[in-house]
């Protein structure tokens, strides 16, 4: 018999990080995760890693040859800024490689009978405001609103989106016998803050880089303006979210997508709230006028009431809390070894 296992890809990454650690504790199953990278050791210890790319075909082949795949976390992606650098690379990695994936989880629910749970991070970069009248206008963006990404990422994560649910919803629907579906379930994040991994590659990613370099006493230039504004959440909330979305009975489940968000700050907020722990920090404002566009188009805020009504979504760390008990004293221990 084929064991069952909890796939994560890109498990090397920020978010792989903190899910393996959780999801180790809770899932009595096997973990089995897949990254490009190794992990550190303390992290390899709970999962069977392999070193490997979501894109190798023979490596997903011998994957569901040994195992039976209950739930797939798909993580691996090119972030924001890496992708408007190098944008087919982008689209091989975030948009063919979640094919492949999406593939390969159908596959497994008609063999076992079963959906395979496919839980897939997906971003605010999925919007694209017009302007900034607009974006102080529609402050609190709803799933179905300004669906018009600026980006390749946001391209490859709204398309992405529309793949998963063609999948769990319409796959094969003009074959005499339709498949048992897989069961995609995506999240839109806001720009994810960790204390424990620098973050890289991302375009939310001058808050959290704001904070760590403060706690290592260096100075930062900040690449947008102060006043421009984004949500933002902490990734304890991220990896909760994840972890009960995944739970959450499918009939609850009035949308394949939710938003999920935390609080909404300016950059000046955020230098506002290292400055309370970190008083000597040194912050300058020097926007680069090509990723500040890009933030621009972000929506200030992400309305997620749906997830809060559907499967009772509400994130642990408010602003307060996020910086007062997770990110300012795990980021002194990081770097001052308090
Ligand atoms: N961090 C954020 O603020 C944020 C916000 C919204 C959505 N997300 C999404 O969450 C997911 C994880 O984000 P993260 O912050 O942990 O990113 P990350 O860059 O830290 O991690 C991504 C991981 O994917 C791996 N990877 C890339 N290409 C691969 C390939 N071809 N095969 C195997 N592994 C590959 C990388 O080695 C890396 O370890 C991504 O899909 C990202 O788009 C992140």
């Amino acid at each position: 018999m084929r064991k069952k296992i909890i796939l994560i890809t890109g498990a090397a990454g920020e978010i792989g990080h903190a899910l393996v650690e959780i999801m180790a504790e809770e899932f009595s199953g096997q973990l089995v995760t897949i990254d490009l990278q190794s992990l550190p050791e303390e992290v390899a210890k709970r999962t069977t890693h392999i070193q490997g790319d979501i894109l190798d075909k023979s490596l997903l082949s011998r994957l569901v040859s040994e195992y039976e795949i209950d739930t797939i976390f798909h993580l691996a992606a090119l972030l924001s800024t890496r992708s408007e650098f190098t944008p087919e690379a982008a689209h091989r990695v975030n948009v063919e490689g979640t094919l492949g994936l999406l593939q390969l989880a159908s596959e497994q629910s008609e063999w076992r009978g079963l959906p395979v749970k496919f839980i897939f991070p997906s971003s605010i970069a999925a919007y694209g405001l017009p302007d900034l009248e607009t974006k102080q206008a529609y402050a609190r963006v709803r799933e179905w609103e300004w669906n018009y990404p600026r980006t390749m990422y946001g391209c490859n994560k709204l398309y992405c989106e529309q793949l998963g649910i063609y999948f769990s919803d319409h796959y094969r629907q003009l074959a005499a016998d339709k498949p048992i579906m897989l069961d995609f379930r995506g999240l839109r994040f806001p720009g994810l803050i960790s204390a424990l991994t620098v973050p890289s590659g991302g375009t939310s990613d001058y808050g959290p880089e704001m904070l760590h370099a403060a706690a290592k006493g260096e100075p930062y230039a900040c690449f947008v303006r102060e006043d421009v504004r984004i949500p933002f959440m902490a990734m304890p909330d991220a990896v909760k979210a994840l972890i009960q979305l995944r739970a959450a009975p499918r009939e609850a489940l009035g949308r394949r997508v939710y938003n999920v968000t935390s609080f909404s700050m300016s950059a000046m907020d955020f230098y506002d709230g290292v400055r309370k722990y970190f008083p000597d920090a040194q912050v300058s404002f020097e926007p680069d006028l090509k990723r500040q566009v890009i933030v621009d188009s972000w929506p200030a805020d992400l309305d997620d009431t749906q997830a809060q009504r559907d499967w009772d979504w509400h994130p642990d760390y408010d602003l307060e809390r996020s910086f007062s008990e997770y990110l300012v004293p795990n980021i002194k221990r990081r770097y001052r070894g308090e």
